[in-house]
């Protein structure tokens, strides 16, 4: 089959998506191809940390109804070093501004909908082979599904196909430059039927690893621990994730971890990864297709959505004004946000793990940050800006 379009996206992740959605508001026509099941991509379990300007943006489109209804706004942050606990309040410290708490796999499905209700096109087990023709103004997307191969023949093509996606194997090797940080630790993380043990998300030094308690609703609990990047699921009972939960959440006050049944387990490696230039030609990348930020910063979706809503004014000031500057400056005006998050997600995972001996240099490092935390405002407005995500970058 050969199909024809304005915008080619592969990947139907919060990018894709997004994307889709935008461009349809601007009268601009797209086709999504994407690997997985519909069903896959919407069960699919992540983070769920939506910043300010995410929810404003899902609000916008018309797309944060549910949102609205059952995520969870957080007025502040819990952190926790060595049993010291300080508070970091976002209304006051960042004029209003506040995180939502809304699995992203929930933002997926309300995606999803809100695109097919509006007739959009997409192909799901359809896995796009290779890219061809980007430097020109026709590129085309192979794609397979069934056994059958097609293809697409665009103006532009948006990579939205992840870490392990073709979009970044498309770029010409010489177009940028690849930073990596591989850390030597990974998350457990569990999903829960159990009442949140605490109102507002808990980040957790402990000498025995980090935690974090975080949530879904008011019978879902989300928690995570370090464990080593060799460590496997196996190794661990429901019960001995649940004490040492505790152990680490506590750290000998009387804080309780509320227990209930564990549906959701699984360990997942922490990288920062990104490329400096996410675009050639008629090719764009987004999301995690040109960067990987480690969880601890809550960026993941969040950036994802900030590089489409730069690629998508770029494409209406194509289409509408026939003009190509925006196209021209989308990787370094995402790069700047991106360079940002960055920062902050590496500045919370070494502040908040167990990198080496407990007592050690780096140990005092990591408690003169936190101690500082409790002494400066300009410290907390820091920490706070960033999480809530900058409105402007
Ligand atoms: N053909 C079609 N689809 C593909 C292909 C391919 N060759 N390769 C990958 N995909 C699909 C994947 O199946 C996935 O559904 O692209 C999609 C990419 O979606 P995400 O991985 O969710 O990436 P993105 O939309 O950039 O969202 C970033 O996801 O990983 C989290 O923490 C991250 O929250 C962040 C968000
Ligand atoms: C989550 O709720 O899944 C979550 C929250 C905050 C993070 C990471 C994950 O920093």
């Amino acid at each position: 089959m050969q199909l024809k379009t304005q915008v080619g996206i592969i990947g139907a992740g919060p990018a894709g998506l997004t994307l889709s959605l935008l461009l349809a508001k601007f009268g601009i026509e797209s086709i999504i191809i994407e690997n997985r099941s519909r069903a896959y991509v919407e069960a699919r379990v992540r983070a769920g940390l939506l910043e300010q300007n995410t929810v404003d943006l899902f609000k916008d489109m018309g797309v944060g109804e549910r949102m609205e209804c059952e995520g969870a706004e957080h007025h502040g942050v819990y952190l926790n070093f060595d049993g010291v606990r300080h508070r970091v309040p976002f209304k006051e410290l960042t004029g209003g501004r506040c995180i939502t708490i809304y699995g992203q796999q929930e933002v997926v499905k309300d995606l999803i909908e809100a695109r097919l209700a509006q007739g959009g096109e997409f192909f799901f087990e359809a896995s796009a082979k290779s890219i061809e023709g980007i430097e020109g103004n026709s590129p085309e997307i192979h794609f397979e599904q069934n056994g059958e191969k097609h293809n697409i023949l665009c103006d532009f093509v948006a990579g939205c196909d992840g870490y392990h996606g073709i979009s970044r194997q498309t770029l010409p090797k010489d177009s940028y430059n690849e930073f990596h940080i591989e850390y030597p630790f990974s998350w457990l993380g569990i999903l829960a039927h159990a009442a949140p043990s605490s109102d507002e998300l808990i980040y957790s030094y402990h000498q025995r690893g980090f935690a974090l308690s975080s949530l879904r609703s008011e019978t879902v609990s989300r928690l995570y621990i370090q464990v080593p990047n060799d460590d496997k699921i196996e190794n661990w009972t429901d019960e001995q994730i649940w004490d040492e939960l505790e152990i680490r959440l506590s750290n000998g006050s009387d804080f309780k971890v509320n227990r209930g049944e564990i549906f959701e387990k699984s360990i997942t490696p922490m990288r920062s990864f990104m490329i400096d230039n996410m675009q050639h030609g008629r090719l764009f990348l987004a999301g995690d297709a040109a960067h990987i930020v480690p969880p601890t910063g809550g960026k993941g979706l969040n950036l994802a959505v900030a590089d489409i809503r730069f690629m998508a004014a770029a494409f209406k000031e194509f289409y509408t004004n026939g003009q190509e500057h925006l196209l021209e400056s989308y990787s370094q005006d995402c790069l700047r946000r991106i360079w940002r998050a960055q920062d902050f997600s590496n500045f919370m995972t070494t502040l908040f793990h167990k990198q080496s001996e407990h007592g050690s240099f780096e140990y005092q490092l990591q408690k003169a940050k936190f101690d500082y935390i409790g002494i400066s405002e300009a410290y907390k407005t820091t920490i706070a800006e960033n999480y809530v995500g900058l409105k402007e970058i």
